[in-house]
């Protein structure tokens, strides 16, 4: 039962539970109208601590399209907590207002703590160079649609793996499934953080690290794409030194196979060339759109709702 539970770590559900969100993401995937009443009167709020442009505007569009509304803000200035307000406090007022809450927040563990005070359900919606766990939902899913399966793939993910967030919740949740393998490409600088290689060898899931994407690319059914973190940079120098390490153009895209499927949470800056999005194989967008339906099954789980 998923009803009135948080979502903070993409671990914190099971593959069933998982399995259970994409089916109900695929049903309204083909009959979007039918859920157009299924919040009718519920309350969904968006406390966004950092910027966002897909993550919060995809929760409000999803509560919208399934007939609920939508309090919050984007701009934590505006608040009381410029005031001095603790995480715990603003948690306990909105529990007051709305019936479930997605938060962003600049510090790792934050969407933890309010949950932890919170009588309705806390959606971590990127806490930091953390988690990212609804990012994951949208990911797996469009895998999902597009490849038909969530195992046997073989997964390379490229960019910022140390303070790429969506990357650390799609490593650990693509663990769960069979036969996945990883290549993890990055500079030295940039590579996966410990506790996720940890994660990895629990599940005896094979891994490789390397730095050259050109190398690789013709052995992967899944180019997962990153931004490199600028905001979590403690040296503007070290960024614009590694800012540009990969950039997915069309001259790579001829070296990887057909059934290759290129993902990039979004935004993205240089690392993939805009001459990629024309290729079949680039499904970025594609995942976007995705992102409302894994947030419109994820906030009816969480209320309990059916259709
Ligand atoms: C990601 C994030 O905020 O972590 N964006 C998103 O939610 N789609 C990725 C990023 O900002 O690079």
């Amino acid at each position: 039962m998923l009803n009135g539970r948080h979502l903070i770590d993409i671990k914190d559900f099971s593959k069933q539970e998982l399995n259970e969100i994409f089916d109900l993401a695929d049903q309204i995937v083909k009959n979007p109208e039918d859920f157009s009443h299924c919040c009718d009167g519920k309350i969904l709020a968006t406390l966004f601590y950092e910027p966002s442009t897909r993550t919060r505007l995809s929760f409000e569009t999803a509560m919208l399209r399934l007939g609920g509304k939508v309090i919050g803000f984007s701009e934590p200035n505006s608040t009381s907590v410029s005031k001095g307000e603790n995480i715990a406090d603003t948690i306990r007022i909105i529990g007051c207002y709305a019936d479930v809450v997605a938060m962003r927040h600049p510090k790792e563990g934050a969407p933890k703590v309010a949950s932890i005070y919170s009588k309705i359900p806390v959606i971590n919606a990127g806490d930091g160079g953390h988690q990212h766990p609804t990012q994951t939902l949208t990911d797996l899913l469009t895998i999902r649609s597009i490849k038909g399966s969530l195992s046997n793939l073989k997964i390379g993910c490229c960019g910022d793996l140390k303070f790429g967030r969506t990357v650390h919740s799609f490593i650990k949740a693509m663990s769960m499934y069979e036969n996945n393998s990883f290549t993890l490409i990055s500079p030295r600088e940039l590579k996966v953080p410990e506790y996720i290689k940890r994660e990895l060898d629990k599940n005896n899931v094979v891994y490789k690290e390397t730095k050259k994407l050109e190398e690789v690319i013709g052995e992967l059914d899944i180019l997962y794409m990153t931004r490199v973190q600028k905001e979590r940079f403690f040296n503007e120098e070290e960024y614009i030194r590694l800012k540009d390490s990969y950039i997915l153009d069309k001259l790579k895209m001829q070296e990887a196979p057909e059934r290759m499927i290129v993902l990039h949470p979004l935004p993205r800056v240089n690392e993939i060339a805009c001459e990629v999005d024309d290729d079949p194989r680039a499904c970025y967008f594609k995942q976007a759109q995705y992102g409302v339906y894994a947030r419109e099954a994820l906030i009816m789980k969480l209320l309990g709702l059916e259709l």
